[in-house]
């Protein structure tokens, strides 16, 4: 091919000549950058390759993470991790080695990624989410993921989310916002935990988790700083308490002392730190409560064993479905709760039913759910609860998670976005929550990095969003 003959097939003299012209038009200070945009911009970008590799998450247990290359960059997303919760819930895909990472190595969904998934996607444009997710659930062809692996599909979904956003050239949260219809923008009410227990910590305390909600706070800058300055004054009153030993912290964050073991207190001498603690602040009203209870963890068959975690354990504190019910009542009269995630087993839809029906609090279904739309219809069906954890791994793909969502808030739920408890230092989850609007975010303790990943990426998006920037605050149900 002669250079006439290659230059008039790419049409290469018309297409710099219209850049240059551009900027002349638009007088650039910088023409030479002006027209190297301006011709990367009329490039159709595409997606060019997906790489895969193993990485570990917070945990330290291996998870996957994805470069996924357009004409516009490289998009890097990670899939976070938590114990598996049943079988309603998209398939994590690992080895089963022993000799590596004890059985968790994830080079089977690595080598999904960089070859099948690849193969499927190159050539897609960034921006049709929809049909990048579709062409991988088409790939995989099984219900729960299990072939290629959600951990695999859900790292190119949200690698692609991030390139689509480039290729716009908008802020992720505001493509996610499109890619759901929606046009309100909010920053969410985060729920941080503030103590540990269950099995993310070692101590005797058999609920999951105490989270303060600073529904009060004017913007989501300051829902940081009175989270922060509320766990710091926690660590104090524990150690004065218990001593420095209980500050010790469980898997995301949370301080873990060993609180009574007397069942008969459950969880308020827990409670109790937390509102010493905010009462410390000067916070007071302004900061509320929620639990994760995770109550299918100390579930044995139909009573619940709230001493689960003791190895000499008498058996005789078994409590019922009714019981319970009493306990979180006191619960909710005796402190500012406001959320009960799991309060049952989740397979206890009658039990939970009965509480949500007392209209006490928010009643959250996290392992009840586990991010499945047939258990959300099920449970929107059956008033069984009134707001969805929303796992997205439990789902797979970025286009699901906005489904779910949409199902959740058309029957007036409320939404938490959630981590698990092995992240990465990717921030996707804060992007999302903004731009779905789900009005609350559920991301560990204002501590540990792989935490503040989220939150500190909610401090940037509000910064972006200036005057238009919303926080949820006393609308964090809607
Ligand atoms: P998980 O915890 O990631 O261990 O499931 C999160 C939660 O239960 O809310
Ligand atoms: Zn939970």
């Amino acid at each position: 091919m002669s250079v006439q003959e290659y230059l008039d097939k790419h049409m290469l003299s018309r297409k710099i000549e219209d850049a240059v012209n551009a900027a002349v038009r638009a007088k650039t200070p910088d023409p030479v950058l002006f027209i190297s945009n301006h011709l990367r911009k009329a490039v159709p970008s595409v997606i060019t390759k997906v790489k895969a590799r193993q990485i570990l998450d917070s945990r330290g247990v291996p998870t996957v993470e994805v470069d996924l290359y357009t004409n516009k960059g490289m998009f890097r997303a990670s899939a976070p991790s938590g114990d598996a919760s049943g079988m309603y819930e998209a398939v994590e895909l690992r080895d089963g080695d022993k000799g590596m990472y004890l059985g968790n190595s994830v080079n089977r969904a690595v080598k999904n990624v960089n070859e099948k998934i690849s193969e499927a996607l190159i050539g897609m444009d960034p921006t049709l989410q929809s049909q990048i997710d579709q062409a991988m659930i088409d790939l995989d062809k099984t219900e729960k993921k299990g072939e290629l692996g959600a951990n695999a599909i859900l790292a190119v979904s949200i690698a692609a989310c991030k390139a689509g956003a480039a290729e716009k050239e908008v802020p992720l949260y505001k493509h996610i916002a499109v890619l759901s219809g929606r046009t309100n923008l909010t920053l969410p009410v985060p729920a941080f935990t503030v103590i540990s227990g269950g099995k993310h910590a070692g101590n005797n305390l058999a609920i999951q988790e105490i989270m303060i909600l600073p529904i009060g706070a004017i913007k989501f800058e300051e829902a940081l700083q009175m989270g922060s300055e509320t766990y710091h004054h926690l660590k104090a009153v524990i150690s004065e308490k218990y001593g420095a030993q209980g500050c010790n912290v469980g898997e995301d964050g949370g301080f873990a002392p060993n609180i009574s073991r007397q069942v008969s207190l459950f969880v308020k001498e827990g409670l109790d730190l937390v509102k010493e603690a905010i009462s410390r602040t000067g916070y007071n009203d302004r900061i509320k409560i929620a639990i994760d209870a995770a109550a299918t963890d100390f579930c044995m068959g139909t009573k619940y064993d709230l001493d689960f975690k003791s190895p000499n354990k008498s058996g005789q504190n078994f409590k019922s479905g009714e019981d319970m019910i009493d306990t979180y009542k006191e619960l909710c009269t005796d402190y500012s709760i406001v959320s009960i995630e799991d309060p049952f087993d989740k397979e206890d839809w009658e039990h939970i039913k009965h509480f949500s029906s007392l209209g006490l609090c928010q009643v959250v279904g996290d392992d009840l759910l586990m991010s499945n739309p047939k258990r959300i219809e099920r449970a929107i069906k059956e008033s069984t609860c009134n707001a969805l954890l929303l796992k997205i791994n439990q789902i797979g793909t970025v286009t699901e998670a906005i489904e779910v969502v949409k199902l959740a808030k058309d029957a007036h739920w409320g939404v938490v976005t959630s981590h698990r408890c092995g992240e990465t230092e990717d921030s996707f989850i804060a992007d999302l929550s903004v731009g779905l609007a789900t009005g609350q975010i559920k991301a560990g303790a204002p501590c540990r990095g792989e935490r503040l990943a989220k939150y500190n990426q909610l401090l940037r998006i509000e910064e972006e969003l200036g005057d238009h920037a919303v926080y949820a605050g006393e609308d964090w149900r809607q």
